[in-house]
């Protein structure tokens, strides 16, 4: 993926994502945080985001996967007229100023944006993940 170009969001969603940092991707190189990075989103009418969860996993040598936390935090810079509701939930997350700024885990939390239907929004979207605290299927690590 490069930086600075706008790309389509992820499959049977609609949005636009501009990578202004992509730091750690694909193997975890970075210390204590693992990976790092930065997009600006942009809904444009029609835009949404299925209800997803975006797990961060790393195939050990020996066949199985590892699971890392995935921190991720939202700051709606701009909202729509109508619709472009962010909805999470089943997991950690933390709402702050209104609704505006959202910290959560992306890789526990079922999350999701409803349709904009009027105007366009644009969101900073802020990842990390932590390589240091593994944890298999269904064993999420604490933090
Ligand atoms: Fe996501």
């Amino acid at each position: 993926m490069k930086i600075f170009k706008w790309t389509e969001g992820r499959r049977k969603s609609k949005y636009n994502k501009l990578p202004l940092l992509l730091l750690g991707y694909g193997k975890p190189t970075l210390p204590f945080i693992g990976f790092l990075d930065c997009y600006v989103l942009r809904f444009g009418p029609g835009g949404r985001v299925n209800p997803h969860q975006d797990p961060v996993i790393v195939e050990q040598n020996d066949g199985t996967n590892d699971y890392y936390a995935h921190h991720r935090l939202n700051i709606i810079v701009k909202k729509s007229k109508q619709g472009g509701d962010f909805v999470c939930f089943d997991g950690p997350h933390k709402r702050f100023l209104n609704g505006r700024v959202h910290l959560f885990r992306s890789d526990l939390c079922i999350h999701s944006v409803t349709e904009v239907t009027e105007g366009t929004r644009y969101v900073l979207s802020i990842g990390w993940g932590n390589f240091t605290k593994p944890y298999k299927t269904g064993v999420p690590a604490s933090d």
